[in-house]
This record gives structure tokens, sequence and C-alpha cells, in this order.
């Protein structure tokens, strides 16, 4: 039954329909829920192609199309009820109406990238239902005006790859992973290798629609200054439903030079990596992002284990002026002309990415990604260099592990220069680099041994990082912090991961968040909470 009488008040539908399941009990919630959005959409179409329930033969490879951990979608994981692909802005205006008045728990998925897989798996609340993005993904670039509008089921690789089919010398700074969804992706910072020079990606939004716990679609100028800063750092899904970012271009030159420089053990690695946290932050100039990845590697020659660090960058210039720059900022490297590789600015996005030499610009059209497996990874900050001891017992810890990784991102330039309070994302001046610690596996049976060993390695780091609060970045989303067990989780005890992401700007995001979303609609394991109902 499609309901097309418009002209039916909600609430006469809403009874009509509680009244119709009871009256053909076989007509299920998802029929209902069908039913609610046919009435509720102004752009109506046939909804049962938009709709995967689990009986459907579809159902596991829409939810495992984006679902980028895969501890999240082993069989023993709670299964959306149904998962939602709207195909217009107005279905996600219905769902978020629907899903409130049926009472059915809602999920929001744009890139499906969540380290704890928040937008396609629920383990506070069951039964849930998934609305997934991945249909709403247009790239508008507007070179004129050195902005574009994008939507939130675009990745940041097609975001990329459009800004660059216009213009060589334009770009955005945001994530190094190409098939992040823009739509949580930004709502948590977004920081990549442009970092030092223009920020993060949420601090180049100049606009926004967002659709409210009541379905209407805001814009910057209707939702208000308050609202738009929550939703540009404190994290997915507690506010709305991002629809659309409207992004600041930036300057990029025409040429870039990239590098990867591997230094092992052997070849005096601790000492290099004690240097590099001096200088990476501090003293390079912020045209200079110089990452350090550090894994395990076995030598050629005796097969034995050692630490490797790859030192990969990015220059926004030519080679010789980096060279000049490494020359005095950095010369313990060794940089020299032949590991220099001079390209444009979205071939450098490809090589930061990893995609092999040669690949063309176009994969990012793909908009999935290539690689999936079981994870768990945690964050740090660091304001004081740790000293090469701390870097050896460090080493000693990596060595228990089969597969470990530790991606140290250098900070300084533009995040100095932005005050803790311009948006949610607290970690600015002061801090000399992010600390990511990731250890990945082939299969389920696995995970126990390493989340322990993850575990022991974040009680190892805690003396050379940040503390009161030990901060962590909400874009590595990370449930050893805490969760909210309730959906009326005391702020006492959200405090024990919010303050970690956000430090003090957590109250305020209390705050807009009472005022915006009192019941608590948009909620999760980490979402802010409301205040309390004031007592009579
Ligand atoms: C392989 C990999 C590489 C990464 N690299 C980087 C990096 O270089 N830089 C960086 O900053 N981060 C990086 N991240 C972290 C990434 O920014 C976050 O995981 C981000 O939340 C992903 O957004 P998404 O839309 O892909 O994920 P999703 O899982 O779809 O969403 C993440 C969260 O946001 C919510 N959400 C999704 N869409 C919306 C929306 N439209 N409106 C409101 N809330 C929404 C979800 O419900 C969920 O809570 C990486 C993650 C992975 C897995
Ligand atoms: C599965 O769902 C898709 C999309 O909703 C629909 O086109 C298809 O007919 C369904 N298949 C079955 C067997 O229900
Ligand atoms: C799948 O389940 C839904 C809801 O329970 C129902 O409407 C639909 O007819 C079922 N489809 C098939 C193919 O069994
Ligand atoms: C989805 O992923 C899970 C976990 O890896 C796997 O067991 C299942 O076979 C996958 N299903 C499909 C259809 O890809
Ligand atoms: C949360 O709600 C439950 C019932 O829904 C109630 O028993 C409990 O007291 C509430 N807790 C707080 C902190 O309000
Ligand atoms: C934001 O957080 C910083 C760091 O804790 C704090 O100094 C500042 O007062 C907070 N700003 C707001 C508006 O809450």
């Amino acid at each position: 039954m499609v309901l097309s009488n418009y002209s039916m008040s909600p609430m006469f539908l809403f009874l009509l329909l509680l009244s119709s399941s009871f009256a053909h009990p076989s007509s299920s919630k998802e029929d209902i829920f069908i039913q609610c959005l046919s009435y509720h959409s102004t752009v109506s179409i046939s909804f049962s192609s938009t709709i995967f329930t689990p009986n459907n033969s579809s159902f596991t490879t829409v939810l495992n199309s984006t679902a980028e951990n895969l501890r999240y979608v082993v069989p023993s994981m709670p299964k959306p009820q149904l998962i939602f692909r709207p195909t217009h802005e107005s279905h996600v205006q219905a769902a978020v109406i629907c899903s409130k008045q049926l009472g059915i728990h809602l999920r929001v998925r744009s890139g499906g990238h969540d380290y704890e897989g928040l937008s396609y798996a629920s383990q506070i609340e069951t039964p849930f239902i998934v609305v997934d993005l991945a249909k709403l993904r247009s790239v508008n670039v507007d070179i004129q005006h050195h902005s574009a509008w994008i939507q939130a089921g675009a990745t940041i690789g097609e975001v990329y790859y459009r800004i660059a089919e216009k213009s060589t010398t334009h770009g955005f700074p945001a994530g190094l992973c190409t098939s992040l969804g823009v739509g949580g992706h930004i709502t948590g910072g977004a920081y990549g290798s442009m970092m030092r020079k223009y920020g993060l990606g949420a601090d180049n939004v100049v606009d926004a629609r967002i659709i409210d716990v009541n379905g209407r679609i805001l814009d910057r100028k209707t939702m208000g200054e308050d609202l738009f800063w929550a939703i540009r750092g404190g994290g997915g899904a507690s506010f709305g439903i991002i629809m659309w970012w409207k992004i600041k271009l930036v300057p990029v030159p025409s040429t870039v030079t990239v590098f990867t420089v591997a230094r092992t053990l052997e070849q005096g690695g601790t000492k290099l990596l004690h240097r590099w946290q001096q200088v990476a932050a501090a003293e390079l100039d912020e045209d200079l992002f110089i990452r350090a990845i550090i894994q395990l590697t076995s030598d050629s020659k005796s097969g034995k284990r050692t630490v490797t660090t790859l030192y990969q960058a990015l220059f926004l210039g030519g080679v010789e002026k980096l060279l000049h720059v490494m020359q005095t900022g950095f010369p313990e490297l060794g940089l020299t002309r032949k590991d220099c590789t001079e390209t444009s600015w979205i071939k450098s996005v490809l090589y930061i990415a990893n995609y092999p030499s040669g690949t063309q610009p176009e994969i990012l059209l793909q908009g999935k990604s290539t690689t999936k497996n079981y994870f768990k990874a945690k964050s740090d900050y660091v304001k004081d260099p740790i000293p090469e001891t701390g870097l050896e017992g460090l080493w000693k810890k990596l060595m228990e592990e089969t597969n470990p990784l530790l991606i140290w991102t250098p900070y300084g330039g533009m995040m100095s220069k932005i005050s803790e309070s311009e948006t949610p994302f607290p970690h600015r001046k002061g801090v000399l680099f992010k600390i990511q610690y990731l250890t990945g596996w082939q299969a389920a049976n696995q995970e126990a041994k390493h989340m322990d060993w993850i575990r022991k390695l974040y009680n190892y780091m805690a003396p050379y990082v940040t503390k009161s609060p030990r901060q962590a970045y909400v874009n590595y989303r990370d449930l050893d912090l805490g969760i909210n067990k309730k959906r009326n989780t005391s702020i006492t005890e959200a405090s024990a991961w919010g303050t970690r992401y956000f430090k003090d700007n957590f109250s305020r995001l209390i705050k807009i968040k009472t005022k915006v979303d009192p019941e608590n609609f948009f909620r999760h394991e980490q979402s802010i909470p409301p205040l309390p109902p004031k007592q009579e």
C-alpha cells in the first residue's frame, strides 16, 4: 500500500499506520516504515528498491559494502533491521521523522570508516536501522569562488578528483585515505598532508546543510553559529545528519614534491626519530609535512626482525626549494634529489594514499576502499619529545606483535595558530605530533590477543603523552575510553571519553546538544549527551 494522500495530518497518518498494522498483522515494521517514508517524502519513488531487509539476498553485500572494520560485520554483531539507501534529500528528512514516530533507533552511514563501526552496528540499542548515504554523492566545484558544495556520501577522493579536474592550483586539506566519506570525516576534524599549511578539513568549511531532529533542513544561517560550531569537529551523528558541506578550496602549487625515506634501527633509526620529534612540528617550514610510519620489517640477509621508520612527505613546492629546507631544518635525514619526485597535487594524493606508482587519478572515482581487515586502533598526543629510552622500550613492545603499525603525524604551523575554541577540535598549540597505534588481523578468532596487545601498548605509552586528560582524536573512535550505556547516560560517565576528544569544549557541545536534541534522538555509544531535563 502506498499512501499518497498528502492532505492527511502526520498524526492521523501515524494512527492510521498503527491501526493498519494491527488490522493486518502481516504488515511488518518495514512495511510501515516504507509507507511512512512515502507519506513524508516530497520526492516520492518506489521505496521498495531502496530498502534492504535481512531476508533480501543483497542485504549482506549492502551492509558490507563500505563497512571498513570487519570486526563489526561478523555474524555475532547486531545487524540492522533494515538498510535504507535514499536517493533524494527529502528521503532523509522522512527517515528521521519516521524513525522518530515509529520509535526505531537510527544510525547514519556515509563512508563507513568509523573505527568502531558505529555507523552500521549498534551494540547498545537494538533494533536499529541504517540510513546509508552512498547514493547521495554529488560534488559541485566552483573554481571562480574557490569553493565547492560536497554531498555527505561522496568520498574525499572524489572531492579531490573533482577539484583537480577543474584546476591544477586548487586543493582541499583533508584526509590521506581517499575512501573516507565526507559526511563522517569532516564532523571529526579531518587532517591530512596539508594540515600544517591550512589546518583541518573542518577549519575550511564555510557552510553546511543539515537535517535536524525535526526533519528540517538547516543551513549555516538558519542553524546558527552554535550548531555550526558543533558540527565542525564535535564528532559524527550527535546533532543531526549532514547532507552537504560547503568547503573553501585552498591554493596549491602546480608542482609539489613527495618522498619516502626508510630507516631501520641498525641505520640509526632511534636517534633520527628523536630528532624528527624536535623538528617536524616545531621547526620545519609549514609547506613541508613529514610523517613517520613505523613498522616491523625483516632484514633481507639475516631475516632478523627490525623496526623500520618510513619518513613520508609532501612539500608544497619544487625539489630545489625542498632540498634547501631540508638542508637547514632536518639534514640528519640525508635527503637527496633522487629520493624526491616532483608531481601534481592530485598525484601526490595517490602517492600518499599508497596507490602503485602510475595509477591514474580516475581510480578515485571508484569511491570505495580497496583493503579491509579486522583492526583496532588508538590515539595519543605528544607535547614533549619521547626520550630515546622510551623509544627503545616501545620497540620491544612492537616486537611482541605480528603486524603493528604506528603513524606519527606532525602538527605545528597552522595547527598552532587556530585557537582551541575555534572548533570543538582542541588539539592545537603545543602539540608536537599525534600517534596512531594500529593492529590488524585476518581472521575473526584472532581478536582477543591483538586487543590485549594494543591495550598494553597504550598503558606503556602513558608517561610520554598528554595527561589529565590523556587526549585522543575523535575520528579515531575508541570505545575503550568509555561508552554511553544508556540513552540518559550521565554527563560524568560521558566525560570519561568526552574530555579526551574535546577537552573543555565538551561542555559547550553538551549545551548545544541540549538545545538542538534534548530527547537524544541522535545517539550512539559515544554521542554527546544532553543535560537531563530540569526537575520541576
Ligand atoms: C583506513 C582509514 C584511514 C583514515 N585516514 C584518516 C585521515 O587521513 N585523516 C583523518 O582525519 N581521519 C582518517 N580516518 C578516520 C576517519 O576520518 C573517520 O573514521 C571518519 O569518521 C570516517 O567518516 P565516514 O563517513 O567514512 O564513516 P562513517 O562510518 O560513515 O561515519 C563515521 C561517524 O559519523 C557518523 N556520520 C556518518 N555520516 C554522517 C552524516 N552525514 N552526518 C552526521 N553524522 C554522520 C556515523 O554515524 C559515525 O558515527 C581514517 C579511517 C580509516 C578507516
Ligand atoms: C532485494 O532488495 C532490492 C532492493 O530493495 C530489490 O530490488 C530486490 O527485489 C529484493 N530482492 C528480494 C529477493 O527481495
Ligand atoms: C522480506 O521481509 C519484508 C519485511 O519483513 C517483507 O515485506 C518482504 O516481503 C520480505 N521479502 C521476501 C522476499 O521475503
Ligand atoms: C560480509 O563480511 C563478513 C565478515 O567478513 C563475511 O563473513 C561475509 O561473508 C560477508 N558477506 C558478503 C556477502 O560479502
Ligand atoms: C535513566 O532512565 C531510566 C529508565 O529509563 C531510569 O531508571 C534512570 O533513573 C535514569 N537515569 C538517570 C541518570 O536519569
Ligand atoms: C574549548 O576547549 C579549550 C581547551 O580545553 C578551552 O580552553 C576553551 O575554553 C573551550 N572553549 C569553549 C568555548 O568551551
